[in-house]
């Protein structure tokens, strides 16, 4: 599967990045250590900070958006105001994981599997779901982040696929997938530490996170194939992750780990988040 992004190295509270032919030097707080490679960092096209407020240097090297290929999925890129350029590559192996699950499953029961994907962002996940032939409702409060990953849908030539592109809350809609009756074999969800929905509703995941997994497992089907939850909030580890799903299932595979940035051989992987799936079976 093509892949062109590489970690090139990380330390001293910042990563190294390297997206098709652009190498990028932003902030990490967890790099705590020293670089590996100081010399490389001077090829960076250019750098993020926080440092008195929000600054690109190099921002004339990275003006135009550009497309890079991450596991199998074609992805605008463009440097945002806020440092984000609309990838987060640690999710890239649950982004393959998602697609051969669901390709396997398809096959094995022999029907469409519906996938939902909620905080969907720039919809990496949607496109590796309907890559299986998945049928997929791919949710986000912002239009602008809806927008962007129809973008990718159609740069991967998946403008034509099953998907709803919906532009909601996530609380507000899934009441209403419930009393619709609407239910999905697969979820993802990925909570942010803090948010806004639709109309400005707040969303903060200590407050709202229970409520959202209440409403999640409302929505699933009476077959379903799996619930994948993944957090970069501090203190959401992967046994956190994965006790909050044990309410949910008595049954079933429980599997949870660190999200990763990564890059050759040799290079120290940069953990960026975590992540917990159950699995029926
Ligand atoms: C950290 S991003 C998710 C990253 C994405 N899952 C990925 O891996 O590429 C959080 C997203 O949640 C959305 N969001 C925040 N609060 C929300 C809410 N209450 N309802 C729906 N979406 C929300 C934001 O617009 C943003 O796109």
């Amino acid at each position: 599967m093509n892949d062109q992004y590489e970690l090139l190295d990380s330390g001293n509270g910042k990563k190294l990045e390297r997206y098709g032919d652009i190498i990028l030097d932003r902030p990490c707080a967890q790099a705590v250590w020293a670089p590996q490679a100081p010399e490389l960092w001077q090829k960076a096209a250019a750098s993020f900070d926080r440092v008195g407020g929000l600054n690109w240097d190099g921002r004339n090297n990275v003006s135009k958006p550009w497309n890079v290929e991450i596991a199998g999925v074609k992805m605008k890129l463009c440097a945002t105001d806020f440092g984000h350029i609309g990838v987060f590559p640690e999710t890239r192996e649950l982004w393959r994981w998602i697609r051969e699950k669901l390709a396997e499953q398809k096959t094995e029961k022999g029907r469409e599997l519906k996938f939902l994907n909620l905080f969907a962002y720039s919809g990496g996940a949607t496109l590796a779901a309907a890559q299986s032939g998945a049928h997929c409702c791919h949710l986000d409060a912002s239009k602008g982040m809806v927008d962007w990953a129809r973008e990718n849908a159609a740069l991967n030539k998946l403008e034509n696929a099953p998907i709803r592109w919906i532009v909601d809350d996530v609380i507000k809609f899934l009441r209403r997938e419930v009393k619709r009756e609407t239910r999905y074999d697969a979820i993802l969800l990925d909570p942010p530490s803090f948010g806004r929905g639709k109309k400005g509703e707040l969303y903060k995941i200590e407050d709202q996170l229970m409520t959202t997994l209440d409403l999640v497992h409302e929505v699933l089907s009476d077959d379903p194939v799996f619930v994948l939850l993944t957090s970069h909030t501090p203190g959401f580890s992967p046994i956190v992750l994965k006790n909050l799903l044990r309410q949910y299932h008595e049954t079933g595979t429980f599997e949870c780990g660190e999200m990763l940035l990564t890059g050759k051989p040799g290079v120290n992987d940069l953990p960026n988040g975590n992540w917990a799936r159950w699995i029926n079976n």
